[in-house]
């Protein structure tokens, strides 16, 4: 649409002023546009040392964005992690959290602030009233978004003024690194911590419900028992995760009905140790379907064989459950032969 098709009221105001027709809306013309105040000129586009003044603001604003990021990393290297301090009236708060927060919303506001005064002070003061237009975008508008932009860029001065420049590209590229130096809080890479449980030879298989070793007549054709290494007591402190990764499941199949000849060959007269933990996400499974020497996962019903090596055979999970080898010792317990050969849960970045 040119503006020659648009009633001259509706035009902005200077094509409007130029078409005679900007004026005050009335019944004849209820969209008539009242037209753009007169301009006025900023101090700064008439006077070389005003702007010269605004561009040190901006410079001074991007500079210590620079110097608080410089002191976010600072605090999060020397403030230790227990000291506290007292702020009213918020009482007494982490002095690390306090000083993270502080120094990343300074850096935050100072880059915010000082592109907003360099918008409103330095960048193009030149007023436009155009016209609408269909939503989408012809390839000649397309072209003139890009001419703008570079128009824009031009009028900005940004390849002008270099101090203005530098210290912007200096705190957007600092910033970031507020973010890089969280990293550290990842702790360091867990390597073989995955590969080992409290499995090893000679551990008793301890009931997880009644704390008592298991003998082989404990476990029933047919019931789910659940296990863990002999010594440990819930209450022991620190010891819960590593509890949590070591428990098994223990059924019983009838030694014939044992598909996978190294489970065979890793049980005790049919009774086989399982990790209870899904290689999918780690959830603890808790299903057994006696018949089919199933168990199902309850997060999202992986499934597995228990007759066959535990291979998946239904869900997301990517890998059969670790099986524990196990014997009996002198006393007729059940004792673990080492430990898992493989990682148990769901390692799989750790495995081969
Ligand atoms: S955690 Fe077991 S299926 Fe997802």
């Amino acid at each position: 649409m040119s503006s020659q098709d648009i009633p001259e009221e509706n035009l902005p105001a200077e094509q409007g002023a130029a078409h005679g027709a900007v004026g005050v809306a009335d019944e004849k013309h209820p969209f008539a546009d009242p037209g753009l105040p007169p301009h006025e000129h900023r101090i700064q586009d008439i006077d070389e040392r005003a702007a010269k003044r605004s561009e040190r603001t901006v410079a001074l604003l991007f500079t210590v964005s620079m110097l608080a990021t410089i002191g976010f990393i600072a605090s999060f290297v020397a403030i230790d992690v227990d000291k506290s301090v007292y702020i009213w009236p918020l009482g007494h708060i982490s002095a690390l959290n306090f000083a993270l927060g502080v120094t990343l919303g300074i850096a935050l506001f100072t880059i915010g602030a000082g592109a907003v005064h360099w918008a409103r002070t330095l960048m193009s003061d030149v007023e436009v009233a155009d016209e609408r237009h269909p939503i989408e975008a012809s390839p000649e508008v397309r072209e003139k978004v890009f001419a703008d932009f570079k128009q824009g860029a031009k009028e900005s001065a940004i390849g002008r003024r270099k101090l203005i420049r530098t210290t912007m590209f200096g705190a957007l590229t600092l910033v970031p690194l507020s973010g890089v130096v969280l990293l550290r809080d990842l702790g360091p890479l867990p390597e073989e911590k995955l590969r080992h449980t409290l499995w090893s030879k000679g551990k008793l298989l301890v009931n997880m419900n009644t704390n008592e070793p298991l003998r082989p007549s404990d476990v029933a054709v047919g019931s789910l028992t659940f296990a863990k290494p002999e010594g440990l007591e819930e209450h022991d402190h620190g010891f819960q995760n590593e509890i949590a990764k070591a428990a098994l499941m223990i059924v019983r199949i009838q030694p014939e009905n044992i598909k996978d000849k190294r489970e065979l060959e890793w049980s005790h007269e049919g009774i086989v140790a399982y990790s209870k933990i899904c290689t999918h996400v780690g959830c603890p499974i808790s299903l057994y379907e006696q018949q089919t020497h199933h168990v199902l996962c309850p997060c999202h019903q992986s499934t597995f064989d228990l007759s066959d090596g535990a291979r998946v055979i239904f869900g997301p999970a990517g890998h059969a459950l670790p099986q524990l080898r196990i014997g009996v010792n002198d006393e007729g317990y059940l004792e673990a032969l080492g430990d898992f050969e493989e990682p148990v849960g769901p390692a799989f970045w750790e495995r081969g």
